[in-house]
């Protein structure tokens, strides 16, 4: 895919639905009592891979465009399942599974191979689950086992293992505690309130007690870390300005945008409403130079998706950005502090990395040149936005992998 470099970029449009929320409305719902409806649904390759999960373990599931219909049931059947390239199903399903006197495996592709599956199979076994992973990765193995609560602080600021873990904990006698350092996407909680889980958070801890789930209709929002290619879009190319409507605007996810008003642009929201979660439209407009930015361990749950996003909008600043406390990146779909530092410089930048992050060396631009994806959406993505603002524009190998999180990427963007 080739992308060439836009003279202006002046837009207002929608973005594609939130990735974890559909993979929540689905995954719950089918796990739930009843029949839910979930609008506006993602239907990009990762949330597929959730759907037919549920499906093999026995919930109905109608997709009709992008509603999507779920009758759920209480009582799952053995499967053999495929997460395909999504970390997400896999370790959600993993702790809602512990506890369900089901037999199932689940494996994935060759990236998901890769990612570590221990930060959940650990506390589910202090749990009492019968889980096993293969050597720490997929695929992994889960047994009936009855489960009890436990009083756990993360060492990994993760919402996928908070989530696995209090997943785990609507199935396990007594009271299970799940402690954050830094307040991760709360999604899991929010939905399972909702459901009617006996749920409650204090500060940073989440208690919660053996629950029956009720089926609950969503409509999903936009996804912020979707839209932020958009916002990224606006800050490359000279005078752009974006609106991305009817975007999820949850505190837990907002950090891209106060990075992206740190560098100087002009960010706005506007229309809130809330529906499973609040939303509203996003106008962000480039007013001149842009600054660099200072990211530490403390910004990183809020925004970790979108770091490959703003380490190539950075090198659109003048002066040095520096993100630090991010070794997560290193296993998500690709290790995403070498996968953007390649970008960067395949792009004729000039980045540093660290064992926990990089220095970007802002120049004002980039030339543009060859990009391999590593078949990381996020970094195909990346370096489209990247390429919209360059000189020469840029080719970009392993592009589709931009509808794991994001269909139809590519006709909004050329
Ligand atoms: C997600 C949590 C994050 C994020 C991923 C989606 C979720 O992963 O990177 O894309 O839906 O809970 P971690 O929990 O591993 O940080």
């Amino acid at each position: 895919m080739f992308i060439r470099p836009l003279k202006s970029f002046d837009k207002t449009l929608e973005t594609a639905p939130d990735k974890s929320i559909t993979h929540r409305a689905v995954m719950f719902n089918a796990a739930a009592e009843g029949s839910a409806v979930i609008t506006n649904a993602l239907l990009g390759g990762d949330c597929r891979s959730t759907i037919a999960c549920m499906e093999r373990l026995g919930a109905r599931i109608e997709v009709d465009g992008s509603t999507v219909k779920v009758r759920g049931t209480a009582c799952f059947r053995d499967a053999v399942l495929d997460a395909g390239n999504s970390g997400t199903t896999t370790r959600l399903l993993t702790g809602l599974l512990a506890g369900r006197g089901v037999s199932a495996t689940i494996d994935g592709d060759d990236s998901l191979r890769t990612r570590p599956m221990k930060r959940v199979t650990g506390p589910l076994s202090l749990m009492g689950a019968d889980v096993t992973t293969t050597d720490g990765k997929v695929p992994i193995s889960v047994r009936p086992a009855a489960l009890h609560g436990i009083d756990y602080m993360m060492s990994v600021a993760s919402a996928q293992v908070k989530s696995a873990i209090l997943l785990a904990g609507i199935g396990a006698d007594g009271v299970t505690k799940v402690t954050e350092r830094t307040l991760s996407r709360d999604h899991t909680e929010l939905m399972l309130k909702a459901m009617g889980a006996d749920i409650m958070r204090n500060g940073l801890t989440v208690s919660v007690k053996r629950s029956e789930l009720h089926s609950l209709d969503v409509r999903v929002p936009g996804d912020i870390s979707s839209a932020a290619f958009l916002l990224g879009a606006a800050a490359v190319v000279k005078d752009g300005r974006v609106t991305v409507r009817g975007v999820g605007l949850n505190p837990t996810r907002t950090g891209v945008l106060d990075v992206l008003s740190s560098m100087g642009m002009e960010i706005t929201t506007d229309n809130p409403g809330c529906g499973a979660e609040p939303y509203g439209d996003i106008t962000a407009v480039r007013c001149g130079e842009l600054r660099p930015f200072t990211i530490t361990e403390k910004d990183v749950p809020s925004l970790i998706d979108e770091i490959p996003l703003l380490a190539i909008v950075a090198a659109y600043a003048e002066g040095d950005s520096v993100i630090s406390g991010a070794g997560e990146l290193r296993v998500k779909e690709s290790d995403r502090i070498e996968t953007t530092a390649a970008m960067i410089r395949a792009m004729g930048g000039e980045v540093e990395t660290r064992p926990d992050g990089m220095i970007i060396k802002g120049r004002g631009g980039l030339t543009g040149g060859k990009v391999d994806s590593f078949g990381d959406h996020r970094i195909a993505m990346s370096a489209a936005i990247g390429a919209l603002g360059s000189r020469n524009g840029c080719e970009i190998t392993g592009a589709d992998s931009a509808a794991i999180s994001y269909p139809g990427f590519w006709e909004t963007i050329c």
